[in-house]
C-alpha cells in the first residue's frame, strides 16, 4: 500500500515568508530539557477519507516498528470526514499502543476558528492515545503561525502544550503573548525562506535560529528525506540528494527536543509517486530514531544493509509529454547514485551504474551516504570485505534517457542478506 511509504511532500508553506537575515547563531547554552525525546510523523488525514480502523492500525504498527512515537494528524476545516477519521485514528492508535496529536492545517483553518479548536482539543487532550508531553495534550499546526492559543487553553479541561509552527523564528518574542510553547520549523530542505530553492547540502542554519530564539522553550525539528512537486502551481525539486542520512547526523549532533518527520504519507499524486518505493529509507531511519532517543551521536548497526536511491533519469533529458515545464531546482541536482551503507565494520561498496565502469568506495562502520555518476541501463551494488561478498543486488528500477512526464522522485531499494 503506497501510504505506508516515506513519499515526498508536496504540500507547500501557505504564504511568503520573510527572509530572516541573522547570521548562524550559537546555540543558547541555557537551554536544558528534561522531557523524554520523541519523534513524530506527519500524517495527511485530508488524503484517507475512507481509512478503516484497520487502515490505521496497519500504518501504526508499522511507524511504532522504527520507533514513532505518534502521528501529527494534519486535518483540514473543510473535509468533512475529518472527525470520522480523527475518531478512527484515536481508537486505533489506543488498540495498538500508539499516540496521535492534531496539527490543525491553517492553510485551511483560520483565526476565527478559536472554538471549533478548542472543542476538538476538549474532545481529545485526556483521551488515551493523546500524546502527552510535559503531561500536557501536544498540539500542532501548518502555519497558523499569529493564531492565539490562551482560549483554547482556557477552554479545555486538560493541560495544552501547543508547538504552532512557526515561519520566521524571530516571530518568537511575541508569540510567547499567544500561550505557546515552543515551535515547529518546516524547514526540511536546504532554502533560504519561502519555497526558495538554493544549493545543497542542507545545514543548520535554520534550527540554530529557532533554538537561539526559542530560548528555553520547546523546539520541535523537522525530518524529511526528500522533497519533489510537479503541479502547475507548485514545480520544483527541493536539492536534498544525500539528506535521508546528513538531516539525522544533524539531528543527532543538535539533539533537538522533539522532531517530526514530513511526512509519513504523502499528497495523493500517484503520477509520480507509482512504481517508487520509500520504504527502505525506514531502515535507515531505524537506528538514526534509537541513537536520537538514547542522545547517541552516531546511530549503531545491528544488521549489514545497503540502501540506494536515485532518480529514473538524468537530468539533461527533455521529457516529451509534459504540459508543465522541467521543475525549478533540477540545475542543482547531481546525476548521481546515492548508497548509504549500514556497516558494523568498514567494508568496500562498489557500484556499477550503467555503462560506466564500476566504481568501487571504501566504506566505514556505522551508516554513510556515497555516491556515484548515474549511468542510463541497471544499477548494481556490491559490498564486500576482504575479499567475500557480502552483499549483492540489483536497484529495482533501470535508469532510462526517456520519457513523457518529468519525474524527480527518487526509487529507494535495498540490499539485504
Ligand atoms: C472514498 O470513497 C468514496 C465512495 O466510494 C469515493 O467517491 C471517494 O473517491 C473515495 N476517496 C478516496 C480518497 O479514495
Ligand atoms: C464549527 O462548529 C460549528 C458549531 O458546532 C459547526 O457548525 C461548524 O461546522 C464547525 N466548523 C468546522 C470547520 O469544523
Ligand atoms: C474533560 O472533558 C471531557 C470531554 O468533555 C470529559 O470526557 C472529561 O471527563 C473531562 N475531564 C475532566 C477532568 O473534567
Ligand atoms: C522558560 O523560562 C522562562 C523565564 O525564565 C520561564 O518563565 C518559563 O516558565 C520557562 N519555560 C519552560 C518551558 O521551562
Ligand atoms: C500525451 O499525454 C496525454 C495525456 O496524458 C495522452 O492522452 C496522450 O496520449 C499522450 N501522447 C503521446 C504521444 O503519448
Ligand atoms: C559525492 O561524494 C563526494 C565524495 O565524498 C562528495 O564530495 C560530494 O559532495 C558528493 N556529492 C553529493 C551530491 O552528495
Ligand atoms: C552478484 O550476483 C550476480 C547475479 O547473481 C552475479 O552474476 C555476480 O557474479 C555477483 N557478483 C559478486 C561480486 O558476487
Amino acid at each position: 500500500m503506497l501510504l505506508k511509504q516515506f513519499v515526498q511532500l508536496a504540500a507547500v508553506l501557505a504564504s511568503a515568508i520573510p527572509i530572516c537575515n541573522a547570521s548562524a547563531l550559537a546555540r543558547n547554552s541555557r537551554r536544558q530539557s528534561t522531557a523524554s525525546k520523541y519523534v513524530f510523523a506527519h500524517f495527511m488525514v485530508g488524503i484517507v477519507e475512507n481509512y478503516t480502523l484497520d487502515d490505521w492500525k496497519s500504518d501504526m504498527t508499522t511507524a511504532m516498528d522504527i520507533g514513532i512515537d505518534a502521528f501529527a494528524l494534519n486535518c483540514a476545516s473543510v473535509d468533512s470526514y475529518t472527525p470520522t477519521q480523527l475518531a478512527l485514528a484515536y481508537q486505533a492508535a489506543e488498540e495498538v499502543g500508539f499516540k496521535v496529536f492534531i496539527s490543525f492545517d491553517f492553510a485551511y483553518w483560520t483565526n476565527g476558528d478559536t472554538a471549533n479548536i478548542t472543542q476538538y482539543m476538549q474532545t481529545y487532550a485526556g483521551h488515551a492515545a493523546q500524546m502527552q508531553y510535559n503531561d500536557a495534550a501536544v498540539v500542532s499546526t501548518f502555519v497558523g503561525d499569529s493564531f492565539d492559543w490562551t482560549p483554547v487553553k482556557a477552554g479545555t479541561n486538560h493541560s495544552i502544550w501547543a508547538l504552532p509552527n512557526l515561519q520566521d523564528p524571530a516571530e518568537w518574542s511575541s508569540d510567547a503573548q499567544r500561550s505557546v510553547d515552543g515551535a515547529f520549523s518546516w524547514y526540511a530542505w536546504p532554502t533560504d525562506g519561502g519555497n526558495s530553492i538554493i544549493p545543497g547540502p542542507m545545514t543548520t542554519i535554520w534550527d540554530d535560529r529557532y533554538i537561539s530564539d526559542l530560548g528555553n522553550a520547546t523546539y520541535m525539528a523537522p525530518v524529511s528525506p526528500w522533497f519533489f512537486t510537479h503541479f502547475n502551481s507548485k514545480n520544483w525539486v527541493f536539492i536534498c540528494e544525500d539528506l535521508p542520512t546528513r538531516r539525522w547526523d544533524e539531528i543527532l549532533t543538535m539533539q533537538p527536543d522533539l522532531v517530526e518527520i514530513i511526512t509519513w504519507n504523502d499528497d495523493g499524486s500517484s503520477e509520480w509517486a507509482s512504481g517508487f518505493p520509500h520504504d527502505a529509507w525506514r531502515d535507515i531511519y531505524k537506528p538514526y530514531i534509537q541513537a536520537y532517543k538514547s542522545g547517541a551521536t552516531t546511530p549503531t548497526v545491528d544488521t549489514e544493509e545497503i540502501v540506494y536511491w536515485y532518480r529514473p533519469t538524468p537530468k539533461g533529458v527533455t521529457c516529451t509529454n509534459d504540459s508543465l515545464p522541467a521543475p525549478n531546482g533540477i540545475d542543482l541536482l547531481s546525476d548521481s547514485i546515492f548508497v548509504a551503507t549500514m556497516l558494523t565494520k568498514a567494508a568496500t561498496l562498489t557500484v556499477t551504474s550503467g555503462g560506466n565502469a564500476a566504481i568501487s568506495v571504501d566504506v566505514p562502520a556505522g551508516i554513510v551516504t556515497s555516491n556515484v555518476t548515474m549511468g542510463v541501463g541497471q544499477q548494481s551494488f556490491v559490498l564486500s570485505r576482504n575479499g567475500e561478498t557480502i552483499l549483492n543486488g540489483t536497484g529495482g528500477l533501470d535508469i532510462v534517457d526517456t520519457c513523457e512526464t518529468y519525474n524527480y522522485n527518487v526509487y529507494v531499494g535495498s540490499v539485504t542478506a
